[in-house]
C-alpha cells in the first residue's frame, strides 16, 4: 500500500451509510443560505477562468456539514476529493506524500486541520501559496540533507475546524473562510424529510417536527435519530414513523425535549449544583464533571449558548433562568 493511501480516503472509497445520504449539489444542501449563495459565485467564476477554486476553511460546531459541503465543492467544481485528517497527518513526510499524488484541480478536505502539528503545517504553507512542496532529501533529524523543491498542480484546500482559532499563518492563507451556522426548525425539518425519503421510511410530519425540535440545530444529529427512531418504528410498529413512536423512542435514547443529552444536563446541573449557577471557570467545570475543556468549548457550549441556557461572562460561565426552568430547578434550591 502506498503512503499515500493510508493517510487518504477516496471518495469511492467512503461507501458508507452516512455518504449515501450526503446531497451532492449545491441546490440539494439545505440551509447556510449566505453561504451557499457566495461559493456558487466563486465556483462559477473560478470555472470561467478555468482556475481551482480558493483554498476553504470551513468552521463550526460538528456535524453542520463541513465534510458534506467540501464533497459537493468538488463535484460543482467537476473534480476529485481526496479526505485526510489533522491527527493522521504526524510529519512532514506524511504530507507530502498526500501533497504528492495530487491531481490537477483536486480538492484535498483535511477535517481538524487545528491538529495539524506545527512542522506540517510549515510545509502546506508554501503548498498552499504556490503550489510547491519543500522536502528534505538524506540527511538526519534536518542536519546534512539537502531540500528539494516540487511543483504541485494547482488544487484546493479544504480545511475544517470546530472553532476557528487557527494560528494566523495558516488561517490567512485560506481566500474563503466561512462560519457555519446551527439549523433552524425550518431547515432541519427539510433535511429529515429528505433523509427519510432517501432511506424509504414513511414518516408523518408531526414527527418530522419532533425529530427536528431534538437535535440540537445539528442535522447529523437529526439523521442519526431518525435511523435509531426507524428501527424502534420497524420493531414495535408498522414501519411508519408516526410522532408517538418518535417520542418513545427519544425518551429511550435519553434525548430530552430541547434535544439537550446527558452531558449538556450534567454540564448545566454542574454548574447549577456545584457552583451556585456560577460564574464559574471552564478548568474548575471540565474537572468536577469529567469532561476535556476542548470538547465542552467546542461541542456542547456553542449550542447550550445559543439557545440562551448558558452566558460566558469575563468572570466564567453562567447558568441562566430559562436553564434552571427547563431543569425544573429554582434559583433559591441551590442557595443553601
Ligand atoms: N444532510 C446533512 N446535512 C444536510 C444539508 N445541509 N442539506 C441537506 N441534507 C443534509
Amino acid at each position: 500500500m502506498e503512503e499515500s493511501d493510508r493517510l487518504l480516503s477516496a471518495n469511492a472509497e467512503m461507501g458508507d451509510d452516512e455518504e449515501s445520504l450526503r446531497p451532492q449539489t449545491l441546490d440539494e444542501y439545505i440551509g447556510q443560505d449566505t453561504l451557499k449563495e457566495n461559493l456558487r459565485i466563486y465556483i462559477q467564476a473560478a470555472l470561467q477562468r478555468n482556475e481551482s477554486l480558493d483554498h476553504v476553511l470551513l468552521y463550526g460546531p460538528p456535524g453542520l456539514g463541513k465534510t458534506t459541503l467540501s464533497f459537493i465543492l468538488a463535484n460543482e467544481m467537476h473534480s476529485k476529493v481526496r479526505v485526510a485528517s489533522g491527527p493522521s497527518i504526524t510529519k512532514a513526510g506524511d504530507l507530502a506524500a498526500i501533497l504528492s499524488v495530487l491531481e490537477p484541480g483536486d480538492v484535498l478536505f483535511i477535517d481538524e486541520i487545528h491538529r495539524l502539528p506545527k512542522q506540517v503545517e510549515e510545509v502546506l504553507y508554501p503548498a498552499m501559496e504556490d503550489f510547491e512542496l519543500d522536502i528534505m532529501i538524506g540527511g538526519e533529524n534536518g542536519a546534512g540533507g539537502r531540500s528539494v523543491r516540487l511543483d504541485l498542480p494547482p488544487f484546493t484546500l479544504v480545511g475544517a475546524t470546530r472553532a476557528g482559532d487557527l494560528s494566523a499563518p495558516l488561517r490567512d492563507r485560506f481566500g474563503i473562510v466561512a462560519k457555519l451556522e446551527y439549523y433552524n426548525q425550518e431547515q432541519l425539518c427539510s433535511i429529515v424529510s429528505r433523509t427519510a425519503r432517501v432511506l424509504n421510511a414513511p414518516i408523518h410530519t408531526a414527527a418530522v417536527d419532533e425529530i427536528a425540535r431534538r437535535s440540537r440545530g445539528t442535522p447529523r444529529i437529526a439523521n442519526r435519530l431518525l435511523r435509531r427512531i426507524r428501527d424502534f418504528a420497524q420493531v414495535l410498529n408498522d414501519g411508519h414513523i408516526s410522532k408517538e413512536i418518535a417520542q418513545t423512542a427519544l425518551d429511550r435514547l435519553k434525548v430530552d425535549s430541547l434535544g439537550l443529552d446527558e452531558v449538556d444536563i450534567r454540564y448545566l446541573r454542574g454548574i447549577i449544583e456545584r457552583f451556585h449557577g456560577g460564574p464559574v471557570g471552564l478548568e474548575s467545570l471540565a474537572n468536577a464533571i469529567s469532561e476535556e475543556t476542548t470538547t465542552l468549548e467546542d461541542v456542547y457550549e456553542p449550542y447550550l449558548i445559543q439557545i440562551g441556557f448558558v452566558n460566558r461572562t469575563s468572570r466564567g460561565r453562567v447558568v441562566t433562568e430559562k436553564a434552571y426552568e427547563h431543569l425544573h430547578i429554582t434559583h433559591t434550591d441551590t442557595l443553601f
